[in-house]
């Protein structure tokens, strides 16, 4: 009896450290969803992106008052910004067909709402080693969403390279926001189906 409970064990303890080991079982935290979207590159190379003309680490130009949100990065070959707006291009078309990139954190979740509910656009330009990212939000709660977003793309994945976090308490606070009331109940019944 004790053998056999050791070996059981032994073997959830591998089974555990195998799915660790492979980017934590799909998207539960930190997937990186398909090869086309080049994450595990831009992870691996973050350091290689610049805020364009300094040595900073890239940052989103907000403009509140329009409601648009505006990067302008300088990679250091024309592969690595052409890996950062393929993967831009690839997110872009995976929102537009109703996918669910990061299905764990909310507000990823509420970028894909926005979306799909055509209530930002984005567009990407690449001219060399130069990335020029442009978002444009149709109302306040879709540029708090895109807001926050940019903010973790700057001080997460580019600063650190780090796709582990989860951003789910900030969504919340955008959700409870004046700025989303009148769509709260809708976000929230997306997210309540859509979160896994
Ligand atoms: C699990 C990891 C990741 C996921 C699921 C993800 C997903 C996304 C999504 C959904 C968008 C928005 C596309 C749109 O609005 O049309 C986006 C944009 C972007 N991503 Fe990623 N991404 C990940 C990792 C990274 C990493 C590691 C970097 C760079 C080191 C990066 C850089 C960017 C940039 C610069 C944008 C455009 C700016 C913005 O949306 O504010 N992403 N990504």
């Amino acid at each position: 009896m004790q053998k056999k409970r050791t070996v059981q064990l032994f073997l959830t303890a591998t089974a555990a450290l195998l799915l660790s080991a492979c980017g934590g079982g799909g998207s539960s935290q930190g997937g990186d969803e398909g090869a086309g979207s080049n994450i595990p590159y831009l992870r691996t190379n973050h350091a290689n992106y610049t805020e364009d003309g300094s040595s900073m680490t890239p940052a989103p130009t907000k403009d509140a008052a329009r409601k648009s949100i505006t990067w302008t990065i300088s990679a250091k070959t024309q592969e690595d910004a052409s890996k950062l707006a393929d993967h831009i291009r690839y997110m872009d078309a995976q929102l537009k067909a109703n996918k669910n990139p990061r299905a764990f954190d909310k507000l990823f979740l509420m970028e894909a709402y926005m979306k799909y509910n055509n209530q930002y656009t984005s567009s990407v330009e690449q001219s060399g080693t130069s990335v020029v990212v442009t978002k444009q939000a149709k109302n306040s709660c879709a540029y708090e969403v895109i807001s926050a977003h940019s903010d973790a793309v700057s001080g997460d994945f580019f600063a650190r390279g780090d796709t582990s976090q989860n951003y789910s308490a900030r969504a919340e606070q955008i959700l409870a926001s004046s700025a989303c009331q009148d769509q709260k109940t809708a976000i929230e019944a997306y997210i309540s189906e859509r979160q896994r």
